[in-house]
């Protein structure tokens, strides 16, 4: 990894912002806590520096600092908000308590030429309170803003810099190119993260960890394991065996759509089980939604495993994590956030099977996975899918589960998708700033009947809702605003096409209150 930036973490909500933004310039990095040892931070053999920002002040007793292997290191550094001000207290400059917290939109105005602010001005996000009151020796002032006199400084000869706002966020709109000029300019990074740079370095990795040992995947026809698999497959060829299990909670098409796209087109030898009798039969007469997705999981599990007694037990489980779950599991102070619903992954299996673990996407952000997915051959259909929860129709289909509501809610749900696709909204854009399309989208089978008229004869049956969400870290949602011409066609056409729904509404709650998904 000879050109990689090293993010120190000192707590702050961006931090993975940042590194996304850095990768988004094909630059790799990683994110490590501020005290993680040298050694470690160091191995990735960083050409520069970030510091991100935190909720600190730098002379409370305990405050996070820089550690010294840093500066030792003689690399360029970029503090950001309290990494500006850890900066600051280690090189000797002043910071003082500002006596306005600083928290919104500023106009920061450029003082100097400098090699990071090209604009003469710029609109930037400020979150502090803290601010830098004189800059250590050697630095300039390179920009101001009304309420922060030191918004930016430098020191060029030393390529240290110090931003107290947030060039990470989507309200600094140009401050992607501030870090741009950064890591490409000042740290002298050579661009070299693409698609086929990480598939050539992967492929060499699984194959010094694997060997010639036989390797399992469970795939569940979400992007993650489906990208995960692909790259397996280009690494080892017919040492993986691919399990796809059809629970009977699948959408329309799905278990085909995998079986193309891996094995049809990219060869994968995958074996589709054929499981639904059996999540029916476990899953009749339950209506609680943890139950189900209980059921589901140990079904899921007990099947996988008679699969992989028939392959003679391999030694090697393909697990598709991605980046920011192996942030938030070494990252112990972060609030855990209380448990909601149970989020259990079918493909998510228990630690006791004694599998080592191929992670390949290990070091990957979710739009990395994407491209990857792309450049290794996956159709668009795949790669760019909606997130789809584990245990599938089964916490869609509000009440009892029957093989006659589960295909009427598939019918209504592939209605509402193909409506979405057609439309060009079953993706999240960014259109004059604000959110087009859908981030997630689904058809709800509720257990409730009620009257209606068709032609001449009452009906009474049951009601579809429709939700659709924009979204950027399914944290918080907000209901998508749907044109009401497509809303009327989809209402139409699922009373119309879908035998046993005589009504169709559509969710306008956000998240919170409610959840995304109704179970
Ligand atoms: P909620 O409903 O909690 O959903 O707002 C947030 C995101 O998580 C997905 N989700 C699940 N994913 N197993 C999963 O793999 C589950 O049991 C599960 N429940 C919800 C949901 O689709 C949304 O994207």
């Amino acid at each position: 990894m000879a050109n990689a930036i090293a993010i120190l973490d000192f707590g702050s909500q961006t931090a993975q912002l940042i590194a996304r933004r850095v990768r988004e310039m094909h630059v790799y990095c990683e994110l490590f806590p501020w005290d993680a040892p040298a050694s470690k931070v160091l191995s990735i053999h960083p050409k520069g520096f970030i510091l991100s920002g935190g909720p600190a002040s730098v002379y409370e007793p305990g405050a996070p600092y820089l550690p010294a292997y840093v500066l030792e290191s003689q690399l360029p550094i970029l503090g950001i908000c309290y990494g500006m001000q850890a900066l600051t207290h280690s090189l000797g400059g002043e910071i003082a308590a500002s006596a306005m917290r600083e928290y919104g939109p500023a106009l920061v105005e450029k003082q100097i030429e400098n090699p990071l602010i090209e604009m003469s001005s710029l609109d930037v996000w400020m979150s502090h309170g803290d601010r830098i009151e004189t800059p250590p020796p050697g630095f300039s002032i390179l920009a101001s803003s009304p309420n922060s006199p030191v918004a930016a400084m430098g020191d060029m000869r030393r390529g240290y810099f110090g931003l107290q706002f947030h060039p990470e966020v989507r309200h600094t709109p140009r401050g992607a190119e501030l870090l741009r000029r950064f890591v490409l300019d000042i740290c002298g990074v050579n661009p070299d993260w693409t698609p086929d740079s990480i598939i050539n370095e992967s492929v060499a990795r699984i194959r010094q960890q694997v060997g010639n040992q036989m390797v399992i995947s469970a795939v569940s026809g979400g992007v993650d394991s489906s990208v995960a698999t692909a790259l397996v497959q280009r690494a080892i060829g017919d040492q993986l065996l691919a399990v796809f299990v059809d629970t009977g909670m699948l959408r329309e098409n799905e278990a085909a759509q995998v079986q193309k796209a891996l094995h049809d087109q990219l060869g994968v030898e995958l074996i589709t089980v054929d499981a639904v009798a059996r999540f029916m039969g476990a899953l009749g007469g339950v209506t609680e939604p943890e139950q189900k997705r209980r059921i589901i999981g140990e079904q899921f599990i007990r099947v996988f495993e008679e699969q992989a007694h028939a392959a003679g037990e391999p030694h090697f489980l393909v697990q598709g994590t991605i980046y920011p779950d192996v942030v938030e599991s070494s990252a112990p102070d972060r609030a855990q956030a209380q448990r909601i619903k149970t989020h259990h992954n079918v493909g998510g299996l228990p630690e006791e099977m004694q599998f080592e673990l191929v992670e390949p996407l290990r070091y990957l952000f979710k739009d990395e996975v994407r491209l990857v997915g792309e450049a290794l051959g996956l159709p668009a259909e795949l790669v760019w899918r909606q997130p789809f929860p584990g245990p599938g129709l089964a916490v869609r289909c509000l009440g009892e589960i029957t093989p006659e509501r589960i295909a009427r809610l598939r019918a209504a749900d592939a209605i509402f998708v193909s409506e979405l696709r057609n439309a060009g909204l079953l993706r999240l854009k960014e259109q004059d700033g604000a959110a087009q399309g859908t981030a997630q989208a689904f058809a709800v089978l509720l257990p409730v009947r009620s009257v209606g008229v068709m032609g001449d004869h009452r009906t009474y049956e049951e009601a579809i809702a429709l939700r659709a969400i924009t979204t950027e870290d399914f944290m918080t949602a907000d209901w998508a605003r749907l044109p009401y011409d497509l809303l009327a066609r989809i209402a139409n056409r699922i009373v119309n096409e879908v035998d046993g729904v005589n009504r169709v509404v559509y969710d306008i709650t956000s998240k919170p209150p409610a959840t995304i998904e109704w179970e």
